[in-house]
């Protein structure tokens, strides 16, 4: 009886099947009520008694044996005539393949280069680990400026001087220092600052700075550039205001509010009631700047701006939590697949 249920083994672990049909027909020969298995059983009535116990466990292996391979057999025979008749018809209509998206910042990114280059600005870019004179000193900040605070900027442990740039300000040194005016550039690019992740403060974001110094670049320059630029991207009746502020790089030194993308100007809850949005900070380059960065001053003026492009996103698209951009979570990224 061993001896059989060995030859069945061996028998049933070469079976081969082309078609879940004859996967079906092998079933019934061995698994079914009548089937060489079944027939065993009834032999195992005369096995001796001190025999039942080795011959019923190799019975059940035998068993378990012919399901799996019969199972087996019929997978295997199913997809292999699905992918068989799938290969055959040459009509179908392929699956469509899934598209990504842009990256919004990108998509923001793309549109203000665009805008800027069709006024002659070209585009530069500087090292995001950075050293303190492009970032801070060239730039006229003094020694105990706030923003050199640890709270602000990540320092290379080792190397004090090392810093991870926490503005694309410094780009504006990296370029006048190998260029004499004329300088028309923009720089798009990936800043640091050491803040507590939020849904409105990130360690790092995206800002783009526009330099041009040539002769006679005055403040009405800035101001005719700035206003086109925000009717190209958020509308041709848009409208801008300038408000005096400080940065050590410029004198005179403004912000800019574009009326509210929003109510137009009316008061809503994204303008807090006041009809403006602030976006930038402008002014014209410092003289100090300039000379600092190997430009002469009395030949020679500028002006500068910088804004963040998670803010201009976020008022385009009123995406609410600045986390959202580096998350890359595929149904945030997805709604973009339709803009540009
Ligand atoms: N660097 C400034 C910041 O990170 C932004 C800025 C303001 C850039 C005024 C400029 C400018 O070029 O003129 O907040």
């Amino acid at each position: 009886m061993i001896e059989k249920i060995h030859h069945l083994m061996q028998e049933i672990a070469n079976l081969e099947a082309k078609s879940a049909q004859e996967a079906e027909i092998l079933r019934i020969k061995y698994l079914s009520k009548k089937g060489e298995i079944s027939q065993l059983m009834n032999d195992f009535r005369s096995v001796p008694a001190e025999l039942k116990k080795e011959v019923g466990m190799k019975i059940n292996e035998l068993k378990t044996l012919a399901h799996e391979k019969i199972n087996a057999l019929k997978e295997n025979a199913d997809t292999a005539s699905s992918t068989d008749e799938a290969s055959l018809d040459l009509t179908r209509t392929p699956y469509p393949t899934p598209l990504g998206s842009r990256h919004p910042l990108t998509i923001v990114k793309n549109e203000i280069v665009d805008i800027f280059s069709r006024l002659g600005f070209t585009l530069a870019e500087g090292p995001e680990v950075e050293d303190d004179w492009h970032v801070y000193s060239s730039l006229n900040f003094a020694d105990d400026h706030p923003a050199r605070d640890m709270q602000d900027t990540f320092f290379v442990e080792t190397h004090p001087d090392i810093i991870l740039r926490s503005h694309t300000s410094s780009v504006q040194s990296r370029v006048m220092e190998t260029t004499q005016p004329p300088i028309r550039i923009l720089c798009p690019g990936r800043v640091y600052r050491n803040e507590a992740v939020s849904a409105r403060a990130h360690c790092f974001f995206h800002q783009v700075e526009g330099l041009y110094i040539d002769k006679n670049v005055s403040f009405t320059d800035l101001k005719q550039v700035l206003l086109l630029f925000a009717q190209e991207l958020f509308g041709p009746d848009t409208k801008i205001r300038l408000r005096p502020s400080y940065f050590p790089f410029t004198e005179p030194s403004a912000e800019m509010d574009v009326s509210c993308t929003i109510c137009g100007g009316k008061g809503c809850s994204m303008c807090k009631g006041s009809g403006w949005l602030e976006i930038l900070g402008c002014g014209m380059v410092d003289p100090a700047v300039l000379e600092a960065n190997g430009i002469d001053s009395n030949v020679y003026t500028g002006y500068a701006f910088g804004m963040g492009i998670e803010r201009i996103t976020n008022l385009k698209y009123q995406v609410k939590d600045l986390r959202m951009f580096s998350e890359n979570d595929v149904r945030f990224l997805d709604e973009f697949v339709s803009a540009r």
